[in-house]
């Protein structure tokens, strides 16, 4: 390839990055850099930079990085070589034509592939041969069949060093056969011996998406260490990308909107059998973000399952932390937890496939697994330990780099926390009856039938509004009035902040007599209130004389007083939007919480407004 770096180098030397992004975007000098506003997302403010000097481009906000070639196949979805082609023409340049050298390089790839093509067909050969017979028992036991054996082209290696034989005999390098991890070049002070890497074992060989294969795993038939031997990283086999059995379930699992991703290839291999097409398996390591992003090319919330175990449960948290820096809008994972500490090979033979069918239809969510993980087995009886709680909580959430979803989840957890932590022991009291809402408590409303637990821990406790006075005397007249009124308004009352302190002394009275004579009509409450030492301000309450002489039907109270309360509401609202409003735009970053309440603050805003049309 010597011919064409120099070439492309060269290439890199004559054309200005500047020329080329300048091509696409509207550059703007800056010092010593170019700035735009960045072609591979979508922003406002620029945070795409160009630098002629070092000849490439970065963007700050995405993170999209690279050189005139890379910007040429991004920016017009080229592939290399005419991305290559298209910069050499702007440069009067001509791209050299692949000498032999070029070709040797390339051209080695494939044989690489050849190489281990012809190691998985001596596999399956050997399987088949007497020698192999102890390997086939042991599938047959496991319940493999011939079909899943050919489909999966398992296979056996056998003790004798047979691989290396072959391969020689085709003239393939000890040096290629070693690059491939086929065989270990085993050294000692005299001799330089090479020995199959896998030895009298069952093998299964794992193909890339394209069905190359790549690298293999052999399991040893009896018990011992290690259980499983797999292929070292080589050339062509980086484990820590590849997912087992992409190469079947990839078109399965489009279509299902379904992969299943589990520990172990006999897992994937018994869930195929069973019909479960879309299953997948990382290589005896941990689910890495290469392999959550390549199962979201997929689906965009790929299942993971696991033993519901101890380990299997630590497995689940470690990919949660893996996931949570990558988690974009829309894609997520969710999680399955096997009883009776079975993997799914094991759960599939003990319970069939409707069983399982059910078992991964059974999903938790990631959200679900961030919360226990810092939920469970933790001391939650003082306000430090809670506050404790809420402190790694939040930690963990900064952890996703996702501005929008990370909103989400500090929201999600701030609910979590308020439900569980924060006022569950309220809720339970007030389920069991113990618990009576007060109009003096500030956590408990249910004002227009929306959520009465709002959660409190959000970063502001809004002040309570006050309300005219002329207001409150209405109300105070009305439920005076028709005190069926009282019941009906005490909660949306508690919303607001009664200034007075007579008025308030009055319409606490109120408020006991609604509880205490629950059937009362207006003269029993007059007569309460005369009890209560409120007869004197009772007197002068001219709203409640105008009332009565009026003889206002309840319908047309009623609607005075949400017409009342609706506008103080909304000027109230619109007072706190302004002001959101104002926080969002001096936020030196993105102002996620800001966003958050202007957000609901708009939604209540619309259903008061919509509560008012409906009436
Ligand atoms: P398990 O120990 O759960 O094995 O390892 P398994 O999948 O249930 O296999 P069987 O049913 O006993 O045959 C899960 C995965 O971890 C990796 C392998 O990829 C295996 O599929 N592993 C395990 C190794 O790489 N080496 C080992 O020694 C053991
Ligand atoms: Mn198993």
């Amino acid at each position: 390839m010597a011919d064409l770096q120099k070439f492309l180098d060269e290439l890199r030397a004559k054309v200005s990055i500047v020329d080329v992004v300048g091509d696409k975007v509207k550059l703007v000098r800056k010092g010593r850099e170019y700035q735009a506003c960045c072609p591979f997302h979508n922003e406002k403010t620029p945070s795409f930079t160009v630098n002629e000097a070092k000849g490439f481009y970065h963007c700050f906000g995405c993170g999209a990085h690279g050189d005139i070639i890379k910007f040429e196949m991004e920016a017009n979805g080229l592939p290399f070589m005419d991305a290559v082609e298209k910069l050499a023409h702007k440069a009067g340049l001509e791209v050299p034509r692949l000498t032999h050298e070029n070709k040797a390089e390339l051209e080695k790839k494939n044989s690489l592939y050849d190489i281990m093509e012809m190691a998985v067909k001596f596999f399956e050969k050997c399987l088949r041969l007497p020698e192999g017979q102890r390997a086939m028992e042991y599938l047959s036991r496991r319940g493999f069949d011939d079909a899943i054996i050919a489909k999966f082209r398992l296979g056996y290696a056998p003790g004798n060093n047979g691989l290396l034989a072959l391969l020689k005999s085709k003239g393939v390098s000890e040096r290629d056969m070693s690059d491939l991890g086929l065989v270990s070049l085993a050294e000692n002070n005299t001799s330089k011996r090479t020995f199959d890497f896998f030895r009298d074992r069952v093998i299964i060989p794992i193909f890339d998406k394209r069905g190359r294969p790549i690298a293999f795993g052999g399991r040893i038939m009896g018990d011992g260490q290690p259980k499983y031997l797999n292929s070292p990283e080589t050339p062509i086999f980086n484990k820590r990308r590849v997912l087992y059995n992409l190469n079947n379930a990839r078109d399965k699992a489009f279509e299902a909107k379904r992969i299943i991703i589990c520990e172990g290839y006999m897992d994937v291999i018994a869930m195929d059998k069973y019909g479960f097409h879309y299953a997948a398996a990382p290589l005896g390591t941990a689910l890495t973000e290469d392999q959550i992003a390549e199962a979201w090319k997929i689906c965009n919330e790929p299942t993971l399952c696991f033993d519901g175990d101890g380990a299997g449960i630590k497995a689940a948290i470690r990919s949660v932390d893996r996931a949570l820096p990558i988690l974009k809008p829309g894609y997520s994972l969710k999680y399955v937890f096997l009883p009776e500490k079975m993997d799914p090979d094991e759960f599939l033979k003990a319970h069939g496939a409707e069983e399982f069918q059910k078992q991964i239809d059974t999903t938790v969510p990631l959200k679900d697994l961030l919360w226990r993980k810092n939920f469970e087995n933790r001391p939650l009886d003082t306000p430090e330990q809670k506050a404790l709680l809420e402190s790694d909580l939040k930690e963990e959430v900064a952890k996703i780099a996702d501005p929008t979803v990370r909103g989400y989840y500090i929201q999600e957890m701030k609910d979590r926390l308020y439900f569980e932590v924060g006022q569950g022991v309220r809720r339970k009291m007030q389920r069991s009856g113990e618990f009576q809402p007060r109009r003096d408590y500030g956590g408990y409303r249910k004002a227009n039938g929306r959520n009465s637990f709002a959660p409190q821990l959000s970063v502001v406790v809004r002040p309570k509004r006050v309300l005219d006075e002329q207001i409150v005397k209405f109300v105070i007249a009305a439920m005076i009035f028709c005190p069926e009124l009282i019941a009906e308004y005490e909660e949306k009352m508690a919303d607001f902040e009664i200034k007075d302190a007579k008025l308030r002394a009055l319409f606490d009275a109120l408020i006991q007599i609604g509880m205490d004579e629950p059937e009362a009509d207006c003269d029993k409450v007059l007569e309460c209130l005369q009890k209560a030492g409120q007869g004197k301000e009772v007197d002068v309450l001219w709203e409640f004389k105008m009332l009565r002489l009026q003889k206002t039907p309840v319908l047309k109270l009623r609607e005075e007083i949400n017409t009342k309360i609706a506008e103080v509401q909304l000027k109230m609202l619109e007072q706190e939007m302004k002001e959101c409003l104002k926080e969002i735009d001096n936020a030196p970053d993105f102002p996620n919480e800001a966003f958050k309440r202007y957000e609901s603050l708009k939604k209540e805003k619309e259903a008061i407004l919509s509560e008012a049309v409906s009436g």
